[in-house]
């Protein structure tokens, strides 16, 4: 039966249309980052990016989201050369980045307003987003006078408000506690189910890649190269305890733990 629950991607053709298509190695100088990266990623998939510490995770996203030239390679989305003035790329990073000068209303409404929204379809756009995570009744705050918490959904909130082309997450519940970052991954289920969106969600922790996404490609220590990529198709909500999950976690942790030389850090 466990054996219908993974299935390498490349066994399990994705019905979705291709949204970004990557071929992409990248070097700072000397030092190879990513050596012939090559994956696509569907329409509306949640695709988690796995990797030891130092592989290239956040270089890679700085590529997808158009900010970085890979020096070999190219990312196309919908067909076409990734360039953020044309395409709607949303990037939520590990740290909370909302305006201080804003209140919560407004961080999440800055991009629908940008695009030149009605006000009553940004009024409406923002309090339902508010409602998935469960910011209602914070509206007026400015984000000095709430939790990192829920700043991070305030930002999260953003990255889903404006329909993005791609919604890029950079370990973003990482400096969030247990319960918290539990919550806001049921949280983030929640607002994509909503409002769809093709996400690509990095991640060192490989219970968070089982339980958010559609698929997984864990990478090795650089030169990153695809060890796994894998559809999970356990059906949600998941449940972190049942044999299948901690059966695909384990196989993910070997992995990794087979992709990081003993001793080293990334
Ligand atoms: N602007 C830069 N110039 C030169 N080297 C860089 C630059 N940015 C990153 N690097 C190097 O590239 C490699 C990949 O870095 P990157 O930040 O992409 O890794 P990561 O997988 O996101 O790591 P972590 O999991 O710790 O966040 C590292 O060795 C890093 O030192
Ligand atoms: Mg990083």
């Amino acid at each position: 039966m466990a054996a219908t629950l993974t299935k390498p991607a490349a066994e399990a053709p994705d019905p979705r249309p291709v949204k970004v298509d990557v071929d992409v190695s990248h070097r700072y100088g000397t030092l190879p980052v990513h050596d012939g990266l090559k994956f696509t990623v569907r329409e509306n998939e949640f695709l988690c990016l796995c990797g030891p510490s130092g592989c290239g995770k956040t270089t890679l996203l700085d590529i997808l989201a158009g900010l970085l030239e890979p020096t070999g390679g190219r990312v196309l989305v919908h067909g076409e050369p990734v360039n953020p003035k044309r395409h709607n790329i949303s990037f939520v990073f590990q740290e909370p980045s909302t305006l201080p000068w804003l209140s919560v209303r407004d961080n999440v409404a800055v991009g629908l307003r940008i695009k030149k929204r009605s006000a009553d379809d940004v009024r409406s756009t923002v309090d339902d987003i508010l409602g998935v995570v469960n910011l209602r009744g914070y509206e007026n705050y400015y984000p000095h006078q709430i939790s990192g918490g829920m700043k991070q959904r305030v930002a999260i909130a953003r990255a889903f408000a404006t329909d993005a082309d791609v919604i890029l997450m950079d370990e973003p519940f990482v400096s969030l506690d247990q319960p918290t970052r539990e919550r806001m991954q049921a949280e983030v289920l929640s607002i994509w189910a909503r409002k769809k969106g093709t996400v690509i969600f990095v991640t060192h922790n490989l219970e968070e890649a089982v339980f958010l996404g559609d698929r997984a490609i864990i990478l090795s220590a650089k030169p990153a190269r695809i060890l796994a990529d894998v559809r999970i198709l356990l059906p949600r909500p998941r449940n972190t305890l049942s044999p299948e999950f901690t059966r695909l976690r384990a196989q993910f942790a070997n992995l990794l733990n087979a992709a990081v030389p003993a001793g080293t850090g990334g």
